[in-house]
């Protein structure tokens, strides 16, 4: 069986919170990458996926920040402005990273509020269990998509690692609980990252709201992958759950090598790429010169 996917028609539906909804009422399954520029996004509008993460990923996929964490507000708007530019049928989130949500209702909510109006986020997403964050972005107005297991902006500080979490029985449970808090706080959506499939199923099976994995197996409602990792693009680390589709940075070294080769070869640019004077310009152009020197 072929692992490419068909692009769809151009002018598939906007994908709408009920429509999520809706796809997890019918057992659809939900399909979400990352984007961090126009290129990555156009890519994601014209695969036909519903929802796109604008997601602090970026740091270290794009941005070459050893983790998440250095990265800024003011960045990630830079990267959701050109991902907004490209996108208009899927639901594009904005992902509030690392210190731009921790320290008080008010704080996080200014935060939400840029990634919408300088960004044109449609919803946003921060991770943890923060129930009552999540309450008060949305009571701004704001929709939410909460994010357990696996939160790789505190991996570190909270002495997780990046690992698999929730893997005993009493994380297992407190993640079921984080996860039903969150939807009773009002979010529309949960990234289950790196947890055990039979955990997340759990999860799925107790939850109105569709449930999105990686790393956390077959029965979510939905799946998401870090584009730069699903096109081959990333090379440095590959998690357990990373499948590639693509090996594009193969790719991309060879088109860069075969440019290389060509200038040191004399070969580029041939005639196709050049522009030319018409002849009587040209020799008008020469005797100027001449008559220069
Ligand atoms: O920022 C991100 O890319 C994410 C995905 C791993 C879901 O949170």
């Amino acid at each position: 069986m072929s692992t490419t996917s068909t692009p769809t028609e151009a002018a598939s539906p906007k994908v709408t919170l009920p429509l999520l909804a809706e796809k997890k009422r019918r057992g659809e399954p939900i399909v979400m990458v990352t984007a961090y520029d126009l290129p990555s996004a156009q890519v994601a509008e014209e695969a036909g996926v519903d929802l796109v993460l604008a997601g602090d990923t970026a740091a270290m996929t794009v941005l070459g920040y050893p983790a998440t964490t250095p990265v800024t507000l003011e960045e990630m708007l830079v990267l959701t402005k050109a991902v907004r530019r490209a996108l208009r049928a899927p639901l594009l989130i904005g992902d509030l990273p690392f210190g731009s949500y921790e320290r008080c209702h008010e704080q996080a909510i200014a935060s939400a509020q840029r990634l919408v109006k300088e960004a044109g986020c449609d919803v946003v997403k921060f991770e943890g269990p923060a129930a009552d964050r999540a309450e008060a972005i949305i009571s701004a107005g704001i929709s939410v998509m909460g994010h357990l297991g696996l939160t790789p902006q505190t991996a570190t500080a909270l002495g997780g690692g990046f690992k698999a979490q929730a893997r005993d029985a009493v994380a297992a449970h407190k993640l079921v609980d984080d996860a039903v808090a969150l939807e009773a706080a009002g979010c529309f959506a949960l990234v289950l990252e790196a947890v055990p499939a039979e955990v997340a199923a759990a999860v799925t099976e107790r939850l109105r709201i569709p449930t999105i994995g990686i790393g956390a197996g077959p029965a979510t409602d939905g799946q998401v992958l870090v584009l730069n990792d699903l096109l081959g693009i990333f090379e440095e680390f590959k998690p357990r759950f990373v499948k590639r589709y693509a090996h594009l940075r193969r790719e991309m070294v060879g088109a860069v090598s075969s440019f290389a080769t060509d200038v040191r070869a004399r070969r580029f640019p041939a005639e196709e790429h050049c522009y030319a004077m018409g002849a009587e310009e040209r020799d008008r152009f020469l005797a100027s010169l001449a008559e220069d020197a």
